[in-house]
Parts: structure tokens; C-alpha cells; sequence
């Protein structure tokens, strides 16, 4: 059997296990998916387990990220600029070879859900490990602009230095601008029930408000945008769900459909 892991402390919450066995099941690949708890000083250790027992793919969630990438003999352009991998997998070589699927896995979200983004204005709240993540693909998706706009500014500023595009800028709150297409909510503030600061102005004109957060209701930065003009409210189910899918092709080469899947964890969460 095909062995593939998600590694990360905690990671009982995980949902990649539902998520590749469904996408296996409809491209009829046989394999199995487990969780790893990896010790917070561990990592690299059971990484080399899994290996050695036949591992042939792995994702990575927090707080491994970084060293993953750190690890990694070669990276992809998303995982260079975001300094963390989320997807490993080793040549016919050994060689480790690690990917970012966060940000293709959000753009691929933000379409599916009817957010154009060429040629839009985005504002990215956050500039932490997530927002790192996305800046790289949401270039590639042609937007016009990127504003970041954090609590702390230094961090945003390094974002768009480290970008090297005039299209991302660090932005104040006194120099936001008043409208954006699509703005999007990096920051944990929603794990902690809060709102991060942002004038009600910029959902004027919104077409989808995204958080990157998902529970078992709509996060208070959705409630927000929908209460000041944005047309659409999604939260990162879809984008986890897309990142998954990036993965399982970059393991099997097979494309899954993700709709279902999508459909199945949202009724979990419901009832859960
Ligand atoms: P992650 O990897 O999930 O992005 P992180 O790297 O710790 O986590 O980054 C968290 C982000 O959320 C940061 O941009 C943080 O802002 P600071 O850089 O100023 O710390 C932001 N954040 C967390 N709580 C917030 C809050 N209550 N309001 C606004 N921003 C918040």
C-alpha cells in the first residue's frame, strides 16, 4: 500500500485523512493516509521513520513548516518565498523536494467561489506564516494590486520587499484605500473570535471577503464584511480542500474532483 502522512503537534484535528481517502476513492488509488504526531523537538526524526518505512509523500502543518522547508534539498517557487513547505515528497534520488500548496490552493479557491482575480485589487490582512504563503501565487493569478496591511507593519513591509513586485505594498491603516475586489483575512484573530482592525469601508465594493479560518459558523470577519457591502463571505474550508488536491497530484499526478469533498466536511462540520 502507497504510504502518505500529514505530520504536525497537535494534529489530532486534522482533516487531510478524510480529505486524500476521498480523493483516492474517486481517482481509484489505493493508499493510506495517517496522521504523525511529531515531537515539537522531533520533527526531522520522524520524518527519517517515515522514509525508511516506505513513506512517499508527506504534508506538513504547524508548527513544522519552516523546517520542512529548511530540510528540503529542492523547493518550489511558493515554498522559497514563503520560507515553509506544507507538501514533501522525495525523487528517485532521495533528494527531498518541497512545495507550497497553500496559495494555489486559496486561488484556486477564490475562482472557484467567483472571485476574478485578474486585474484585481486585493487587500491581504496579515503577515504572518499564512500570508507568506499566498502573495507568490496570488501574482501568478494576475491580480493588479496587493496591499498587506498588519498590526505590525515591519512584517508586511518584509513581505513586499521579499516579493520583489511593485504590485505589493505595505499599507497603513490611515493609507488603506477605500475599495478593494477581494479582501482577505490571514490573520489568527479569527481562532481568537476577533475581529482584525480594518475599516468598514474596504467590503464597499468586495466581491468575495475570504477568511482563511473555517469553523462550525461564519467567523466575525465575515459577518463584518457581509454587514458592510461585501457580496460574498467564504472561509478556508475550500482553500484546505484545494491545497489537499495540489498535493495529491503532485504525489500521484492524478487530478481529484474536490466539489464533493468540499460538500462532505462542511455537513461534518455542521453536525460536529
Ligand atoms: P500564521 O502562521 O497562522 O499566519 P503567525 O505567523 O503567528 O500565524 O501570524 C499571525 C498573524 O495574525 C500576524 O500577522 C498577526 O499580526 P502581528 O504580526 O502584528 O502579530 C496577526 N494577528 C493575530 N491576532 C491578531 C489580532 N487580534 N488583530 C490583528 N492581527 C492579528
Amino acid at each position: 500500500m502507497k504510504k502518505y502522512a500529514v505530520f504536525g503537534n497537535p494534529i489530532a484535528q486534522s482533516l487531510s485523512p478524510t480529505i486524500h481517502s476521498m480523493f483516492a476513492k474517486s481517482c481509484g488509488v489505493e493508499l493510506e493516509y495517517t496522521k504523525v504526531l511529531a515531537p515539537i523537538d522531533g520533527f526531522e526524526r520522524a520524518l527519517t521513520d517515515f522514509w525508511n518505512a516506505g513513506g512517499l509523500g508527506c504534508n506538513v502543518t504547524l508548527p513544522f513548516k519552516e523546517q520542512a522547508y529548511a530540510l528540503a534539498d529542492e523547493c518550489n517557487p511558493a515554498a522559497r518565498l514563503a520560507k515553509a513547505a506544507n507538501t514533501l515528497m522525495r525523487d528517485e534520488n532521495g533528494r527531498l523536494l518541497a512545495f507550497n500548496t497553500d496559495g494555489i490552493g486559496l486561488v484556486t479557491d477564490l475562482n472557484a467561489k467567483g472571485a476574478s482575480l485578474q486585474g484585481a485589487n486585493i487587500l491581504l490582512l496579515g503577515a504572518g506564516g499564512a500570508a507568506k504563503g499566498v502573495v507568490q501565487p496570488l501574482l501568478e493569478a494576475g491580480v493588479n494590486t496587493l496591499h498587506i496591511f498588519n498590526r505590525t507593519l515591519s512584517k508586511a513591509q518584509e513581505i513586499a520587499s521579499n516579493s520583489e513586485s511593485a504590485r505589493v505594498v505595505a499599507v497603513t491603516l490611515e493609507s488603506l484605500a477605500a475599495t478593494y475586489d477581494v479582501v482577505i483575512n490571514s490573520t489568527s484573530a479569527s481562532l481568537q473570535g476577533t475581529l482584525p482592525d480594518v475599516p468598514a469601508q474596504v467590503f464597499q465594493n468586495c466581491t468575495v471577503a475570504y477568511d482563511m479560518v473555517y469553523g462550525s459558523k461564519p467567523t466575525v470577519f465575515m459577518e463584518y464584511a457581509k454587514d458592510h457591502g461585501a457580496v460574498h463571505e467564504v472561509d478556508g474550508l475550500g482553500m484546505l480542500v484545494q491545497q489537499a488536491a495540489a498535493a495529491f497530484t503532485i504525489w500521484t499526478g492524478e487530478k481529484p474532483l474536490t466539489h464533493d469533498v468540499e460538500q462532505y466536511l462542511r455537513e461534518l462540520k455542521q453536525t460536529s
